[in-house]
């Protein structure tokens, strides 16, 4: 059985996330592997559980991640799927937690992320200023991460 974890990540802390999720996987003896979002495609017909993950970009979840599952729903339908979504705040929106249970799960969580400012553009710097959040910080609750990939396994991820 193969677990593959896909990741969209525009700067890096969400494909971080998903390595820990593989690798605490892998270490309970799950053939697990993460992939970018954007190869992750050729790789579904041979994976049997399918992770992903997606960060929120000015209150957006990234496209990427979306788009991933719209354009693959019929294969990822046959399959048990688990969904994180990773941003700055406390909590997901609202809005944005009803736009991902459209998709058929198993479980849905929410992380909060990292911002590293030697990764930032101008532009995203400034758009942190205006919100007033900080551009350099590490929120990630590593063994929160690891508890959540550690419960895929009570879903049959094996
Ligand atoms: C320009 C910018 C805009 C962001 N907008 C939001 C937002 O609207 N809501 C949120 O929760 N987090 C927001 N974040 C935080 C990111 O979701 C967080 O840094 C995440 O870990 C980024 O993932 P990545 O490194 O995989 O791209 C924003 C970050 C940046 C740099």
């Amino acid at each position: 059985m193969t677990t593959m974890v896909v990741v969209a990540s525009k700067h890096g802390s969400t494909a971080e996330i998903g390595e820990r999720i593989a690798s605490t996987l892998s270490a309970r003896g799950v053939k697990a592997h993460v992939k970018d979002v954007g190869e992750a495609g050729k790789w579904l017909y041979e994976t049997d559980n399918v992770v992903v993950g997606m960060p929120v970009y000015r209150q957006k979840l990234m496209g990427e991640g979306t788009l991933f599952l719209e354009a693959h729903r019929t294969e990822l339908s046959g399959k048990p799927l688990f969904l994180f979504a990773v941003g700055g705040g406390p909590r997901l929106d609202q809005k944005l937690m009803d736009q991902l249970h459209r998709f058929p799960h198993r479980e849905l969580t929410y992380f909060r992320g990292a911002m590293d400012e030697e990764k930032l553009s101008f532009f995203e710097k400034l758009q942190l200023k205006v919100v007033k959040a900080p551009s350099d910080v590490d929120l990630r609750d590593w063994p929160a991460i690891e508890d959540w990939a550690h419960g895929l396994l009570a879903y049959g991820v094996n």
